[in-house]
């Protein structure tokens, strides 16, 4: 970590005689990643248009020119260069083609019906029929990124949470708190009186150099406070991570940006306020001015189903008109827990933990047909690809080392707008490679088959699930086979997702206000029987602004529906009313597209009504509100990965 500049940065250890804020017991939390200390440190960090970055680096583009990334005729990624000229995922090829003839469009890689790898092919865009998008180079670099990331922070004091395929949080308290103690001496030794609780010196620092931080500007009377430790730390945790976003630059090449705060909330917001290779400080003093300028709507959580019924509830989408309502008037209307849990984010409060455990739970991979499938040669090509796209992941999980293992595999097939869905337990005591999980892929389809009345089939998806952890410590291959053993495996359950089924999944849960949550959970839309197992892969992100850009789920590789989300052109505008997402707006070309479009809302409905939860556990019981489900965002994901260094990923098919 670079030092302070001298003088001006956060140290000069002359004695104040007034007092801090801040106490002795909360400097010592700091150590321990408390949540409850004011002075916690959370970073966020954001890749800048990161598939198109990822781009511009494997083709040796200068960073000048305007790239944008391809999926079928939409756009999915657009660089910095190429937004100058007005170009953005809402736009499609051609669209951005005559707004800047010079614009480079690059496909996506894609897998290819019969073809055992994916690649980079100039013909994808032609071929959604045969074509699968694969996000495996993004992967790839993403966990260079991640791996960079962990490196450049002291092993013992980080605690890095990829939040999704571009971006981690970053909870750098304990690192800010051994910093702190070596530059601030004084604040080693134990309160005078003994007594935690008592206040902690003033901080000697009278300015703090913040070089070229992006800082929330406030009132001259506010600004006009000396800063006080909640101000070091912040300061301190800012150039860890201007560090952190260097070797990032200098190593792999990537710009991105960076939120500071002491929350998650917060420090996401941040990393969002400005653009591209930016670091932004909202220090505790800033944040409710700050959040004074964001829409409700684009608060975590908020951008869905909750967002719209808090600003249609109260009539407003102003966070600051909203902070002048007071909490009963809210908890009438929404509930005693969402009512909370909103009065809290509004007011930038935000109890979270950064995990650094968060662990994918499913996976899962799809293809929407169009037009549809009408043999069983045709599904079972997919299988192999599916096969074959699920086990890379799993090798990234850790398989190979017997890490993490699922148990129970599952396929969907849609027909004529119904969804059958079959799974069975993945057999224990062998080695799961993607040969076996290929032969249950085809087991259970062939079940589905032999019930009838199955083609033309609009869509499959296989998914794994229900992850074990596996060897621990010195336990040999041998303990870790007998244990899975011990389970008898279950077989063939048939599985048709409805509404039912996917309450049983969250009655596991604990249990929650049903009142406030669960009205934003059953309404899926109309005729939707889609994958439960979905909910699961998606990935550990809320993000706030991205409701509106409906390209995300096409990107997995994961999802519901990958191939079908075409974006519409100009001429088939006649169309947009009937055919745009009544939750985000965004516009489709299709039925299919749409219906597949609102199947992955309700599965990040779903996914993030599951991540948040913890978050809401850890908290005390007179803050703790719940997460809201249904908020529906169009979050990142990016879960699983690439698999094998080169960044190819081979498929072997018996
Ligand atoms: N992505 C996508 N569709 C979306 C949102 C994201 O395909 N609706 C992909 C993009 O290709 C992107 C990556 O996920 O490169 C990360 O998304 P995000 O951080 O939202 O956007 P960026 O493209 O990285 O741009 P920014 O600089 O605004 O972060
Ligand atoms: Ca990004
Ligand atoms: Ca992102």
């Amino acid at each position: 970590m670079p030092s302070p500049s001298p003088g001006s940065g956060a140290s000069s250890p002359l004695r104040d005689a007034r007092r801090s804020r801040f106490t002795y017991r909360q400097l010592a939390q700091l150590a321990t990643y408390s949540t409850a200390t004011p002075l916690r440190v959370v970073a966020h960090i954001d890749l800048d248009a990161f598939y198109a970055q990822c781009e511009m680096i494997r083709l040796g583009v200068p960073e000048d020119k305007p790239l944008a990334v391809q999926q079928w005729q939409g756009l999915i990624a657009v660089n910095y260069p190429a937004r100058k000229w007005e170009i953005g995922r809402h736009c499609n090829i051609t669209e951005a083609k005559k707004l800047c003839p010079e614009l480079i469009a690059q496909h996506v890689a894609t897998w290819r019906e019969g073809d055992d790898k994916w690649a980079y092919r100039d013909d994808a865009a032609a071929n959604i029929a045969t074509d699968k998008v694969s996000l495996d180079p993004y992967r790839l670099q993403s966990r260079k990124i991640l791996a960079l990331v962990k490196d450049s922070l002291p092993k013992d004091l980080q605690k890095v949470e990829k939040a999704s395929i571009d971006e981690v949080f970053l909870d750098l308290s304990a690192q800010v708190h051994s910093e702190l103690l070596r530059r601030f001496p004084e604040l080693s030794s134990p309160p005078p009186s003994g007594d935690v609780a008592e206040s902690l010196p003033f901080p000697s620092a009278a300015a703090l150099d913040w070089r070229n931080d992006n800082l929330v500007v406030l009132d001259e009377d506010q600004e006009t406070l000396d800063p006080d430790w909640d101000d070091v730390v912040i300061l301190l945790g800012s150039e860890i991570v201007r560090g952190v976003r260097a070797e990032i630059r200098e190593k792999l090449g990537y710009t991105c940006s960076a939120g500071i705060a002491n929350n998650k909330l917060v420090s996401k917001l941040g990393s969002a306020f400005k653009k591209p290779n930016a670091q932004t400080v909202v220090r505790s003093r800033a944040v409710l001015p700050f959040l004074t300028g964001i829409k409700v709507t684009k608060m975590r959580n908020l951008g869905g189903k909750l967002g719209d019924q808090v600003v249609s509830t109260f009539g407003t989408e102003s966070v600051k008109e909203l902070r002048d309502i007071p909490l009963d008037q809210i908890k009438a209307k929404l509930g005693d827990e969402t009512a909370v849990w909103l009065y809290n984010t509004i007011r930038g409060i935000d109890l979270s933990e950064v995990n650094s455990r968060t662990q994918i739970k499913s996976m899962l991979s799809a293809k929407s047909f169009r037009p549809s499938i009408k043999t069983p040669e045709q599904g079972i090509k997919w299988l192999r690809i599916f096969a074959g796209d699920i086990y890379s992941r799993l090798v990234e999980e850790g398989i190979l080392e017997h890490k993490r293992w699922p148990r129970t595999i599952n396929l969907h097939h849609r027909h004529a707008g119904q969804t059958r869905s079959k799974s069975s337990s993945i057999p224990s005591g062998k080695p799961l490679d993607e040969q076996a999980l290929f032969a249950l892929a085809k087991e259970l389809f062939y079940q589905i088959i032999a019930e009838g009345d199955v083609w033309p089939c609009a869509n499959l998806s296989l998914s794994v699930s229900g992850f074990e952890e596996g060897v621990k410590g010195n336990m040999g291959i041998g303990a870790f086979f007998k244990k899975r053993e011990e389970t008898p495996p279950r077989r063939s359950i048939d599985t048709v997702p409805n509404e039912s089924s996917i309450m049983e999944q969250q009655s596991k849960k604990p249990r929650v206000d049903k009142s406030s949550i669960q009205q934003f959970f059953h309404k899926r839309p109309a005729g939707d029987q889609g994958p439960l197992q979905v909910k699961e892969h998606l990935d550990a992100n809320q993000p706030q602004p991205d409701d509106a850009k409906f390209s995300w789920l096409d990107q997995e590789g994961n999802d519901a529906d990958k191939s079908s989300h075409g974006v519409i052109g100009l001429e088939d505008s006649a169309h947009l009313a009937s055919l745009s997402c009544p939750r985000c707006k965004a516009r489709f070309g299709d039925e299919i597209s749409l219906q597949s479009h609102q199947d992955w809302h309700f599965a990040k409905d779903i996914q993030d009504s599951e991540r948040v939860k913890p978050t809401f556990a850890d908290q005390p019981a007179t803050s703790r509100g719940h997460p809201p489900k249904g908020s529906g965002q169009a979050s990142k994901r990016g879960r699983g990965g690439s698999k094998l260094e080169q960044g190819q990923s081979k498929l072997t098919f018996g």
